[in-house]
């Protein structure tokens, strides 16, 4: 047996978190918000939601939130939901759009399931099932049940938010599924759907009828400075030891480390979370008392590199070449026809390669008109270059 006197004291990465950092556990982290009281209120989206369910309006209406990545489009939907629980409504959650009607509505299905057996004893629960397990079924057969379904959930309205719609061809699957069938019963459901700014674009150009069924359009904004200085205050607060004795609301960081870090994020409170996050991470390891501005820059370019790696891993081969191939360009101002000359390839073979370039947040898209479309790398062109093996 060990005589825990012969045992050095070393301090625990968690001990060292709560003596030197006053938190039990590092609570910055990229997770989507779910809980009120760490939620920065984008007030006048969030009123006018409750004010309709508070009302109880008698028709409802659905909501597109749009915004760009990492901004908080999922967290609005969770607080959403949230709020709609405490009055006593139900919410169903959809995470992605898939690639096909028909699994989109039995995922609709097996959602919509879900929360109804959370509250209910669903009579005929395993016929349910085996619609949502079928291989091969007419999406309206299933819209039948999902229908039969809804109907027995009480009281109106149900709230179904639909995540992840960055996905174009998916939305093209599930738009004729919403228009011939599913719009039919909007006067019982607030509908939420997530989409980045330019895939809402382009489903307002070549999907109106199924858009303006989404009157209510959630722009979810950059952050102000302060805003990302409450959302920071408001993480770490969620940890806190000891709330009264507090060195100061952004404790470890000191002030120019914050300075730097919001630079960094730009607005965007998934940036500042991540690079936050992994400077408590790198202090803890080094047992570091303070975070400094130096501390913040080491981290930042942790993310950045391990972000891109992901990004880089999760593309295609034509993918790599086209970002690739658009470095080699000069990395701005390239208009489709030059790309797609220089790939070898046609103008709509290469869309979609750029399309997901665009999602993955590596290049962007300028221009207003189609026929000025112009785009630029935004990603790191010697990080690419290291990546693609020098090529
Ligand atoms: N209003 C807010 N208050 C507090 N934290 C927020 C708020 N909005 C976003 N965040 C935080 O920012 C991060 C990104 O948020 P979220 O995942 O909701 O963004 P998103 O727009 O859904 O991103 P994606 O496009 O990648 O799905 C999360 O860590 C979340 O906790
Ligand atoms: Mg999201």
């Amino acid at each position: 047996m060990t005589n825990t006197q012969d045992v050095p004291n070393i301090q625990t990465g968690k001990d060292f978190l709560g003596e030197h950092y006053n938190l039990s556990f590092n609570p910055l982290t990229p997770d989507p918000c779910t809980k009120i009281k760490e939620y920065v209120e984008r007030t006048d989206e969030l009123k006018r939601f409750e004010r309709d369910i508070n009302l109880g309006t008698k028709k409802f209406c659905s909501y597109l939130v749009i915004g760009e990545k990492g901004l908080g489009k999922t967290s609005f939907v969770n607080i959403c939901m949230k709020k709609a629980q405490n009055y006593g409504l139900k919410t169903i959650y959809i995470p992605n759009v898939p690639n096909s009607g028909q699994k989109f509505i039995q995922d609709l299905l097996a959602a919509t399931l879900k929360t109804a057996e959370e509250f209910m004893d669903v009579p005929g629960g395993k016929t349910y099932s085996e619609y949502i397990h079928k291989k091969s079924v007419h999406p309206k057969t299933v819209f039948e049940k999902w229908t039969e379904l809804i109907d027995q959930m009480q009281p109106k309205p149900v709230i179904v938010a639909i995540d992840e719609t960055d996905n174009l061809p998916g939305i093209s699957q599930i738009a004729p599924l919403f228009n011939n069938y599913i719009f039919d019963q909007a006067k019982n459901i607030i509908f939420f759907l997530c989409t980045l700014p330019g895939t809402y674009k382009e489903m307002h150009e070549n999907m109106g009828a199924f858009t303006d069924r989404f009157p209510l359009v959630m722009d979810i904004t950059p952050f102000s400075k302060e805003e990302l200085m409450l959302c920071l205050e408001k993480k770490l607060s969620s940890a806190r030891i000891d709330k009264k004795n507090m060195k100061s609301l952004y404790h470890p960081f000191d002030m120019d480390a914050i300075n730097v870090l919001l630079e960094y994020a730009n607005g965007v409170p998934r940036y500042m979370l991540e690079i936050a996050g992994e400077a408590i991470q790198e202090s803890l390891n080094n047992k570091d008392v303070m975070i400094n501005k130096g501390m913040i820059v080491a981290a930042a370019n942790n993310v950045q590199r391990s972000t891109l790696d992901k990004a880089w891993l999760h593309l295609t081969y034509m993918e790599k070449e086209t970002l690739v191939k658009m470095i080699e360009l000069g990395g701005e101002g390239l208009k489709l026809v030059e790309l797609a000359d220089a790939l070898n390839k046609t103008k709509g073979t290469i869309v979609p390669y750029l399309n997901k370039l665009d999602a993955c947040g590596l290049i962007e898209r300028g221009g207003k008109k189609p026929a000025d479309i112009i785009y630029k790398v935004i990603a790191d062109a010697e990080s690419i270059k290291r990546l693609s093996g020098g090529r």
